[in-house]
């Protein structure tokens, strides 16, 4: 039940842990309202405890101290802080970039623990079930994993049992009702911060977090995603065991594989490690292109490689769907991108409504012409289509677009998959390798009619795409730094749109931010006011 009073303790404890781990609740770089410099004077205290006593343990950077205080207060706030990391949009890029090391390692809970709700929630002892049973191998937030071996019609199998921590759901519900409990406060008290939807977000965490909490969904999203690549060649995920599996305990085939991270023992047993880097990136995009249906946690610890060279994809707690809509919005930009052709590119934008009617086509295109145009010549090995993606979004943000989760979790882990495709080789060529996916991609979204109608521009886009990508697009590496240094390039460019560039830019990151701040703060006053 709805409980303010208990919502408010728990977030004003929360407040004080990051107080005393020196984390500053306002940004100090902006003006200070009275309401915040009254709730330093009421911390100081308190910060200065958490001064003297973390000095003996060294100064440590902002992000470690966020990350440790995030760690001590617990499973849901360290999935909170990982997920506010890929929202850069909300928090603004220095705090999503302090929250990104945030590991989700925990210690692990006892082996009894573990034993007692397995039998439990598979209604045999542990001896019946497995012919034996390890330590605990891996422990995070909400699950900690065990290596086992069943019985199977007199032959022995290994397998990755998955047990949910006790009382997690019990944990994570009284945090999330802080977290909607303060977000309907922000909303109510800062129109500002309304664009943001501070309430949806909390209800996004939710739902992802209600589907980690059931381990039965994570077994469903791996065996859709095993359909869905069934033909791929050279990628690989654990089969499930199903009747081994509740709400509560995954298990799931064993995978002798090295983790993806450890380059040396790879490059020993003789991987080829620029193929893997490919698999890496194609099966991401394909996923997320063709199936519309991605595994969203792509980090160095989910994926590993097994002794064919196969990836192996563990961990489909996190799994991103983009809609036909979505997949066709995406298509037209990167078309209208592809061919030069940004009035179509903008037209998409509008078609999706993903921009208010009341903003001109033209102005729009032109904007997106100064993201596309402007370039300079880089080697294609240096072009990131995340970061195209990114400035992209963060152009797009300027025209009031709703903000898009889906898209927006496309673009973050993208960023990964490049990233682990670049540790496993520094030159690959990321358009190089994405071309074929994208190319059967661009022919299939397209569709029949859309392809009849471009018959010439749009096949011949289309062996431009293979052959001028790299000419066409390497300019969107180029740093652009922001809209800031954007509106640069944009002499041709006209007043309003220049206007809405800047203001725009500057309203999203400095307003409506400071608003949510506020809104916080309030919330931080009332509690104070009711524990003192
Ligand atoms: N099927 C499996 N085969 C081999 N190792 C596994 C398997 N499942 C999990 N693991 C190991 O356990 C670790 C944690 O599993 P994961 O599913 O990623 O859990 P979490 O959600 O806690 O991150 C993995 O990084 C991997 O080392
Ligand atoms: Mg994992």
């Amino acid at each position: 039940m709805a409980n303010p009073v208990t919502d408010i303790y728990r977030l004003t404890k929360a407040g004080l842990t990051l107080t005393y781990y020196g984390v500053a609740l306002f940004p100090p770089h902006l003006p200070t309202p009275w309401p915040v410099r009254l709730l330093r004077v009421l911390l100081f205290p308190f910060k200065m405890i958490g001064f003297v006593l973390r000095a003996p343990f060294g100064a440590k950077t902002t992000s470690e101290r966020l990350v440790t205080a995030l760690t001590k207060l617990g499973p849901s706030y360290i999935k909170l802080g990982q997920f506010l990391a890929t929202r850069p949009d909300i928090i603004g890029d220095e705090l999503a970039s302090n929250l990104s090391p945030l590991q989700d390692n925990l210690p692990p809970f006892p082996q009894d623990v573990a034993i007692e709700e397995i039998e439990r929630q598979l209604g045999k002892p542990i001896n019946e079930l497995f012919v034996d049973f390890s330590e605990p191998i891996a422990a995070a937030s909400i699950a900690q994993v065990h290596k086992a071996t069943i019985m199977d019609h007199g032959q022995k199998r290994h397998v990755a049992v998955k047990v949910l921590r006790p009382d997690i759901e019990q944990r994570f519900e009284n945090d999330q009702a802080a977290y909607r409990f303060a977000a309907k406060m922000v909303e109510r008290f800062s129109k500002p911060a309304r664009r943001l939807k501070p309430v949806d977000v909390v209800k996004t965490l939710d739902r992802t977090v209600t589907i980690e909490l059931d381990l039965r969904l994570e077994a469903a999203a791996i065996s859709e995603l095993a359909q869905n690549t069934a033909n791929d060649k050279n990628v690989r995920t654990p089969l499930v065991e199903w009747s081994c599996t509740t709400q509560r305990v995954l298990t799931t085939e064993w995978i002798d594989a090295t983790p993806i991270g450890e380059i040396e023992t790879l490059k020993r047993q003789g991987h080829d490690l620029t193929k893997l880097g490919t698999h890496v990136l194609q099966s991401f995009l394909q996923q997320a292109m063709r199936d519309g249906f991605f595994h969203a946690d792509m980090h160095p610890g989910n994926l590993m490689v097994d002794a064919s060279g196969n990836l192996v994809m563990l961990d489909c707690g996190i799994m991103g769907r983009l809609s036909a809509r979505e997949r066709r919005f995406l298509a037209e930009i990167l078309h209208g991108f592809v061919t030069g052709d940004y009035a179509q590119a903008a037209q998409a934008h509008f078609e999706a409504g993903y921009v208010p009617a009341h903003y001109s086509v033209d102005e729009f295109a032109q904007g997106l012409r100064a993201i596309g145009e402007p370039i300079a010549d880089k080697p294609a090995s240096e072009i990131s289509m995340a970061r195209f993606l990114g400035q992209l979004l963060e152009y797009t943000a300027v025209y009031d677009m709703e903000t898009r989760p889906e898209l927006i979790l496309l673009q973050k882990n993208l960023v990964i998959a490049e990233g682990v495709a670049r540790s496993l080789n520094s030159d690959l060529n990321l358009w190089r390798v994405a071309e074929p996916v994208v190319k059967e991609w661009l022919a299939d979204e397209l569709g029949p009619a859309a392809k009849m109608a471009k018959m010439g521009a749009g096949l011949r886009a289309i062996d431009h795409f293979l052959d001028g990508l790299p000419s066409h697009l390497k300019h969107l590496e180029q740093d652009l730094d922001g809209l800031a240094k954007l509106s640069r390039g944009l002499q041709t460019m006209d007043e309003t749109a220049i206007a809405n560039l800047l203001s725009g830019k500057s309203s999203t990151g400095f307003s409506t931010r400071m608003a949510l701040w506020i809104g916080a703060i309030s919330l931080a006053i009332l509690a104070i006011n009711q524990l003192f």
